[in-house]
């Protein structure tokens, strides 16, 4: 009796066990297929970034560039076209001057920032017609190239999509460049030139860190601003040889824009590509 009734708990027991074995490796099984395809694939042989650089770009420069258009391209909107400092990107950094990039693999998804999409297409828009390649082959939407390039780099500070995004509108937001230099009367014109040590001490003295400021010939392309993790302003790294060979001359332009007129654009628009 006591023999027939103790196999019988072992017999129990195993079986148990052989369900919770089948489980657990069906539930592996599962979220490997979930790893080799989806979001949590992190490339461990790049370390954690350093600092943040917000990266602006001043329309007025870009868009003299402009050789045709498209709906996408914000240099093509005419009277609308912008005329402020509008966001590249943010941008993960190490404090060498180099960059992790394509860290993990998250495919953008433009559904995940539609609450956003009035604030993107106005402060960051594309200024070309061109699609970046994004990480993983293929080529996408400058914002994806964002995204997947820089976004995932983010991490452990900013860790998906929507908060990427959101969180560099809200920074763009609390740091208007635009507005410093207009203020110290740095305003586009296509014929004054400006001392390139008053531009940045102008943003010196707003934000108490010196940028990095990035020109096509004399021309200022973009100036960047940095951030600790915690996004309090720094030094960018780039700005400490801003004098030696970095691209900008003692003078500096900040070009007014004349969009293309309105009938050679309705002519190209359709070349949508
Ligand atoms: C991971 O990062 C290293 C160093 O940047 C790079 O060489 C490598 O190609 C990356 N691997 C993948 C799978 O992206
Ligand atoms: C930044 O300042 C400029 C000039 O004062 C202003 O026109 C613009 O709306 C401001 N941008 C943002 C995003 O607040």
């Amino acid at each position: 009796m006591a023999l027939r009734r103790s196999l019988l708990l072992l017999l129990l027991l195993l079986q148990v066990l052989l369900v919770t074995v089948l489980s657990v490796s069906a539930y592996l099984a599962e979220t490997g297929r979930l790893a080799g395809d989806n979001v949590v694939e992190v490339n461990r042989s790049q370390r954690e970034f350093d600092y943040f650089a917000l990266s602006l770009q001043w329309p007025g420069t870009y868009c003299r560039g402009t050789r045709h258009c498209c709906s996408k391209n914000a240099c093509c909107r005419g009277s609308d076209t912008p005329t402020q400092f509008t966001i590249h990107g943010l941008w993960p950094d190490y404090n060498d001057g180099s960059w992790p990039s394509c860290c993990y693999r998250s495919d953008f998804n433009e559904k995940e920032i539609s609450t956003l999409m009035d604030g993107m297409e106005k402060y960051w828009p594309s200024l070309s017609c061109g699609s970046p390649s994004s990480c993983h082959g293929g080529k996408g939407s400058f914002w994806g190239h964002e995204w997947e390039k820089h976004g995932t780099c983010s991490s452990p500070v900013i860790r998906d999509e929507y908060s990427y995004f959101v969180t560099t509108l809200n920074i763009y937001f609390k740091h208007n460049v635009t507005d410093v230099l207009y203020k110290a009367g740095y305003v586009a014109s296509n014929s004054e030139k400006y001392p390139l040590g008053g531009i940045v001490t102008a943003i010196q003295n707003a934000f108490h860190i010196t940028p990095e400021v990035v020109c096509k010939r004399d021309a200022i392309d973009e100036i960047r601003i940095c951030f600790y993790k915690d996004f309090k302003p720094r030094d960018c790294v780039g700005s400490k040889d801003m004098t030696s060979k970095k691209s900008c001359p003692k003078y500096v332009s900040l070009p007014e824009y004349t969009p293309l007129d309105g009938e050679a654009m309705v002519l190209k628009m359709p070349t949508d590509e």
